[in-house]
């Protein structure tokens, strides 16, 4: 058994943050949300692992993520020179995937559950397809899937105007070698894609056994901002260990849950967890409240924070008013005189949202 996970794409819905950088390395409680579904799969017991990337952000999902040492596992990068669709970046990985059964799994997906169940589900009924679903409200934004009473597929749409059900796939699939043979039957869909929902159709009309789980728990698609804010805080919530190896001065007060990497300096601070706060950052005379992540080297001086995600190397100073539900990028400045300002004066860069409330 291997895995394919998918790190490619636009990632058009996180812009701006995607025009410098790879959604899936985006941070989650300090941690990019791609290593979320490596160690779930290792945890799974597959270790070799294929990758796509873009030429675009390929060299840095590369260079961050390492051979795989870090997970116990072997990682094989895959260029995928356009983001011609899931089942294309399948088409691609076949030299690695060979005749391997394998799990694929979208690299901005994070999910609760461990992998194992639905792995040996498709292992003792020896399918060639298995889906996982889960019931929304907004079918139409998805994949959707119509099963009979016991989870057979019966067809797939993907984001239909009139959906069948209310069940939409969650980004991992697991798939016996059948999969290539459908692929190279299908055509690329209105919008210029080879689809994955069109292959396993394919699939289901060659009456090969393709079945689905539901996904229990929570399930988390990080492509849009409101889902990294949601994702933040879940994963803080239910997976943060606390640990201070930072400088906390005398004068600040640390309060719940908090972790805290080496080098980063905390004066006259008051931190409540849950939080993350990454490496070699300086935060002075500051409120950091729940749901907080920062990554490594941000500056915080005069500022109050809250359920908010902050990316390596920002620098926020003298915001008193609290700033919250937000998302800051890499290297981004944001500054407020020390008195009530008169004016504001703005460098924003392309899809950027400024909200003042
Ligand atoms: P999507 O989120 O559907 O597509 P996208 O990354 O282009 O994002 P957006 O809709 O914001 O423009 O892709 C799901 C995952 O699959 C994501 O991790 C990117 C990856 N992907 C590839 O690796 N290759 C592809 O050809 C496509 C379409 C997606």
């Amino acid at each position: 058994m291997k895995a394919l996970i998918l790190s490619g794409g636009k990632g058009t819905r996180l812009r701006p943050l995607t025009y410098s950088g790879a959604k899936q390395l985006v941070p989650v409680a300090n941690q990019p949300i791609l290593w979320y579904g490596i160690q779930g799969i290792v945890a799974a017991g597959i270790t070799e692992i294929g990758i796509i990337i873009s030429p675009e952000t390929g060299e840095e999902v590369q260079s961050l993520t390492g051979n795989g040492d870090r997970f116990k596992a072997n990682i094989t990068y895959i260029l995928q020179e356009e983001p011609a669709g899931l089942a294309h970046a399948v088409k691609i990985a076949q030299p690695f995937l060979k005749d391997s059964p394998f799990v694929m799994y979208l690299g901005d997906n994070l999910i609760q559950r461990p992998l194992n169940p639905f792995l040996q589900k498709f292992k003792a009924e020896n399918l060639d397809g298995l889906i996982l679903l889960r019931p929304v409200s907004n079918p139409s934004a998805f994949g959707v899937a119509q099963v009979d009473r016991r989870g057979k597929v019966l067809k797939l749409v993907e984001k239909p105007k009139d959906p069948p059900s209310n069940l939409a796939l969650v980004g991992i699939y697991f798939f016996s070698p059948k999969i290539h043979e459908a692929i190279a039957q299908i055509q690329p869909s209105p919008r210029g894609e080879l689809e994955i929902t069109d292959a396993i159709q394919r699939l289901i009309e060659c009456e090969t056994a393709v079945e689905s789980c539901t996904l229990e728990g929570w399930w988390l698609d990080t492509g849009k901002k409101d889902d990294l804010l949601e994702a933040n805080r879940i994963i803080l919530d239910t997976q943060l260990t606390p640990s201070i190896l930072a400088q906390v001065d005398a004068q600040s007060q640390v309060i719940g849950r908090v972790q805290i990497g080496r080098g980063t300096k905390v004066v006259n601070c008051s931190i409540r967890g849950p939080v993350a706060i990454g490496e070699n950052c300086y935060l002075e005379n500051c409120f950091i409240g729940p749901y907080s992540s920062i990554a490594d080297g941000a500056t915080l001086i005069d500022v109050e924070l809250e359920h908010s995600v902050i990316l390596q190397g920002a620098k926020i100073t003298g915001i008193h008013q609290r700033l919250v539900d937000s998302v800051i990028g890499r290297r981004a400045q944001l500054t407020v005189a020390p008195r009530r300002p008169k004016a504001f004066r703005f460098m924003i860069g392309d899809d950027s949202q400024i909200e003042l409330v």
